[in-house]
């Protein structure tokens, strides 16, 4: 396994709208490689959750930390989402040192399709529903300082 490294603001390709990836590729031995080093990659940056475009791949692809432990979702699409909204601080591994307000639903439903291939449902809320939603903003080319309020910097001294 490797760490990836990780595109940061302004890369273009953090604004390309991501491809759905193929189910064919779940067989592909460089893309079951692709989903740890991704998953790697999260852990060692200390992230929730990563995606693909982060690390140069346009492919509709996340990888979260959940407390089962890290989860790769091929293809997640927000099936239902809650009325109520909650405002949280949220950073970014590709907009460093940043940090803002961030408006999110507080309980999703997220379908996706599992590293083996495999249709899958979870109802996410609190921090893993706010995770999921930043990471399918990232599939969309948005960032979360293109929605943030109260943003704060911190520069290195
Ligand atoms: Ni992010």
């Amino acid at each position: 396994m490797s760490i990836l490294s990780i595109l940061i603001e302004p890369d273009k390709r953090l604004r390309q709208l991501s491809d759905k990836v193929s189910l064919k590729a779940v067989t592909d031995k460089d893309f079951g490689k692709f989903l740890d080093n991704m998953v790697e990659t999260m852990i060692a940056k200390d992230g929730v959750g990563l995606a693909a475009p982060q690390v140069g791949e346009n492919i509709r692809v996340i990888t979260v930390n959940t407390k089962q432990g890290p989860l790769a979702m091929l293809n997640p699409e927000i099936t239902k989402k809650s009325l109520t909204k909650d405002w949280d601080e949220e950073g970014c591994l590709s907009v460093p040192n940043t940090w803002g307000q961030v408006k999110r639903h507080k309980t999703v439903h997220c379908q996706f399709f599992d590293r083996a291939g495999q249709k899958q449902k979870i109802e996410a809320s609190g921090l893993l529903a706010r995770v999921i939603q930043h990471e399918i903003d990232h599939l969309d080319g948005i960032l979360f300082i293109d929605k943030a309020k109260d943003i704060a910097k911190n520069y290195a001294m």
